[in-house]
């Protein structure tokens, strides 16, 4: 049996949303599609050893291990088990064998050092408690000439959130959704920040 992780209460309560939410996850196309474009501009090849941070149910993961073949290998990591049971069903299914999905807190990493040809995280980067501890982290694991993708979501992204928050602000809430992330500036100080410097940030409209 997995060994169970010890998170604090935040993390916890994102971990026990998405496995509950873990069944009905991929009913969209909406997080592939994302992930697949990231994977698309991450220029993945063949035996390359990749991280997928916050996998979930291992959009980009499993899209990675078909491109870098039987030579490479792809670390699928997640702190919700629910989510990571979907994304192994998913793996075996396709009789992946390249794959391995670890039950593991993107924030407190065990891997060496220069470890990595790829990493890469999406729809999950803002769930970090400390976004640029967090990229510091990544870069270590990073090999030298290696390259981490990350896709975040405009401030204004979504509707109803860009208007909870304004009522939210009303009432001295603090609600900041994808506010950290949420412009090419924004994203380009987070990453200059945690010592990044070839840095390119690529803006998509993504539905509407
Ligand atoms: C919106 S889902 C994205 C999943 C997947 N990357 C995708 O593209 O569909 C967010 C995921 O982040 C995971 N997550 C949030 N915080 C995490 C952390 N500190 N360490 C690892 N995973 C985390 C959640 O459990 C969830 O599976």
């Amino acid at each position: 049996m997995e060994k169970q992780l010890e998170l604090e209460i935040y993390k916890q309560e994102i971990a026990d949303l998405y496995t509950g939410r873990s069944q009905t996850y991929d009913n969209s196309n909406w997080h592939l599609q994302i992930a697949h474009r990231l994977v698309e501009h991450g220029q993945v090849s063949s035996g390359q050893y990749i991280l997928d941070i916050a996998t979930g149910t291992g959009h980009v993961a499993i899209f990675a291990a078909q491109l870098v073949g039987a030579e490479g290998k792809i670390i699928g990591i997640d702190i919700s088990s629910g989510m990571l049971e979907q994304a192994r069903y998913k793996a075996e299914k396709l009789n992946l064998k390249n794959i391995e999905f670890q039950l593991s807190d993107a924030e407190i990493l065990n891997f060496a050092d220069n470890s990595f040809d790829r990493i890469f995280c999406s729809s999950a980067f803002i769930w970090m408690s400390n976004l640029i501890a967090a990229l510091r982290l990544w870069h270590n694991c990073l090999k030298p000439g290696g390259i981490i993708g990350i896709h975040a979501f405009a401030d204004t992204a979504f509707v109803g959130g860009v208007i909870t928050q304004k009522v939210a602000q009303k009432y001295g809430i603090s609600f900041l959704m994808s506010k950290p992330t949420g412009t090419f500036e924004k994203c380009q100080n987070l990453l200059q920040q945690a010592g990044f410097e070839a840095i390119d940030i690529k803006v998509e409209q993504e539905g509407s």
